[in-house]
């Protein structure tokens, strides 16, 4: 490679399963045991506030109890090291790839340890629960706060910024996601389209598998630390 190459990489539930963090679509995963329909959407919201609030409450507490995995940690390095553009895009809403230590990552779809409060918009970092309707720490509205995460049919957060790095990447790499859920999904054509290499490392041959120039299968822990590895002796090669 004559110039540093610009990295996109996706993330999905699948780099955060070895960490005990439940996937959706796998078996016994999180899609399972609730409906989407039933937890996952504005309307769920509107219709049954309590029981959307007591799901995001279990989940974001469950994922305090979780530590980053192998592959999160070589995501970060990797991060830390590259000279060139690089970007996670992650459509986890845990913590994980933080505190490993990643610094340029964008969460699409929102954050489980932030709070949004629907009267003054303001976003806050919140570790407890929404239940009980604490009152919003900007604006001081009482029971305004909900999860700060996009469900079905509301927009993911910074849509500009993720197009804009797809369009100058020069590797594209997915790990850990099923290829079910756009836009997310649809981000190896766009990378295509830039003329990307695209690279999926998942358990099992995503959705989307037949759109990516190379794949290989296997354990995120065990798969993300070699290929980042590769990509750092690349380049040390061809400094
Ligand atoms: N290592 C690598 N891949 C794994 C592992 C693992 N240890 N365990 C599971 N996987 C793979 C599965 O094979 C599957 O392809 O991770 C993928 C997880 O897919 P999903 O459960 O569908 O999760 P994800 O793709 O992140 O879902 C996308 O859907 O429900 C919405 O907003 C939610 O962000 C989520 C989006």
């Amino acid at each position: 490679m004559d110039s540093i190459p610009n990295i996109v990489i996706l993330t999905g539930a699948g780099v955060s399963a070895e960490s005990g963090i439940d996937t959706f679509r796998d078996g016994g995963g999180l899609w399972e045991q609730h409906r989407v329909e039933d937890v996952a959407t504005p309307e769920a919201f509107a219709r049954d506030p309590d029981l959307v609030l007591r799901f995001y409450d279990m989940r974001r507490a469950a994922i305090q109890t979780k530590a980053p995995n192998a592959a999160h940690d070589a995501l970060a390095r990797l991060d830390a090291v590259w000279p060139g553009e690089l970007l996670i895009v992650t459509q986890n809403v845990d913590d994980l790839h933080e505190r490993a230590g990643a610094k340029r990552l964008i969460h699409m779809h929102g954050e489980h340890l932030s709070a949004w409060c629907t009267a003054c918009d303001a976003r806050s970092r919140w570790t407890g629960p929404l239940g009980d309707r604490p009152a919003c720490p900007s604006c001081g509205a009482p029971g305004t706060l909900r999860p700060d995460i996009v469900w079905f049919g509301e927009m993911p957060y910074r849509m500009d910024a993720i197009y804009h790095a797809l369009n100058r990447a020069d590797l594209f790499v997915s790990i850990g996601t099923s290829g079910a859920v756009y836009p997310a999904a649809g981000f190896v054509r766009e990378a295509r389209a830039a003329g990307a290499r695209t690279i999926e490392l998942n358990m099992e041959p995503s959705q989307g598998s037949h759109w990516f120039d190379e794949a290989r299968h296997g354990p995120a822990t065990a798969l993300v630390p070699t290929w980042v590895e590769e990509i750092l002796a690349a380049s040390t090669r061809s400094a």
